[in-house]
């Protein structure tokens, strides 16, 4: 049975799940005691009240009120019961405790963004306390997205212009995947972040390290770790093969042939600009899909990610 459970639902991992889960299965398996009584007496019924003879006429039956009231009666309850405990439910996951931490959290086509209260930002990983209320304060930059983490039946909306939010209380240490689940274009498959529960001690530790960001790396160091932390890898290669976006290998110094037949050249401005207002300059033969990362770096990043892509020659 336990077996069977695991195969249905995937692992509860947050404080509301188990609660989420138990209803779940009332509904389930209610549904198909009752499917299987009325399947039963159907066939029973059929079969036993069958026509036997030429002269075997049914008999005219208007109605029966026990029969009426208990087949009205019985579901009514069971309604109720479903709405009772679905509206509590409900009415708990929308509601986070007052003294949760809050995150923001921005979709963009197609990466994810965690604004942390020190101004510690990271790009598809939700880094959170476990054993603690976090409250997630959720918007767009451009099109709808919507959040969902399955671990702990958390699923809301992302939306431009307006706020939405879920909590949850994460209940053990380790990663859970977090999905897009509203279609959002060309890569809405490829939107997906981690969520990494610490310890508290971990979680602090972590945030005082700006996110694992190190500023006594040297500059094309902590660039190259920028480029990996910030999703950049995903759409710009560094050995010459294409992806959604130009490669970096070999980019710095050239001339780019842009989508208005104009070129520029590849220096700390177009990077600088490219880096912030992504579609003022689109490359020949890509689209102008990259989200802006203004808010996300700051010019000592920015700086070291232009110094990391001046070592791929
Ligand atoms: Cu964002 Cu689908």
């Amino acid at each position: 049975m336990n077996r069977l459970i695991e195969y249905m639902l995937p692992p509860a991992k947050s404080t509301m799940a188990g609660e989420t889960d138990a209803l779940f299965y009332f509904i389930n398996v209610t549904s198909f005691i009752l499917l299987f009584g009325i399947t039963v007496a159907i066939i029973l019924f059929a079969w036993k009240y069958r026509r036997k003879s030429e002269d075997d006429i049914t008999p005219v039956i208007s109605h029966n009120n026990k029969l009426e009231i208990t087949w009205s009666v019985i579901p009514l309850i069971l309604v109720i019961i479903v709405f009772g405990w679905g509206y509590s439910t409900y009415v708990k996951n929308i509601t986070p405790p007052s003294d949760a931490y809050e995150i923001r959290v921005v979709g963009k086509s197609w990466l994810w963004e965690f604004h942390y209260d020190d101004g510690t930002v990271s790009v598809n990983e939700l880094h959170v306390p476990v054993d603690r209320p976090v409250k997630l304060v959720m918007s767009s930059d451009d099109v709808l997205h919507s959040f969902y983490i399955p671990d702990y039946r958390v699923k809301k909306d992302v939306l431009p212009n307006r706020y939405t939010s879920v909590w949850f209380e994460a209940t053990e240490e380790g990663e859970s995947v977090i999905f897009c689940t509203e279609y959002c274009g060309t890569s809405h498959s490829n939107m997906l972040a981690t969520t990494i529960v610490h310890s508290e001690e971990d979680f602090q530790t972590w945030l005082e390290s700006g996110g694992g960001d190190d500023e006594d790396m040297s500059p094309a160091e902590r660039g190259e770790m920028l480029i990996e932390r910030n999703a950049c890898a995903t759409c710009h290669s560094t050995d010459g093969s294409r992806l959604t976006g130009p490669s970096f290998q070999g980019a710095w110094g050239s001339e780019v042939p842009l989508e208005n037949g104009e070129t520029v050249e590849f220096d700390e401005n177009y990077v600088r600009e490219s880096i912030l207002e992504p579609n003022a300059k689109v490359h020949e033969g890509f689209q102008g899909v990259m989200p802006s990362y203004a808010g996300t770096l700051d010019d000592r990043q920015i700086d070291a990610i232009i110094e990391y892509i001046k070592t791929l020659q």
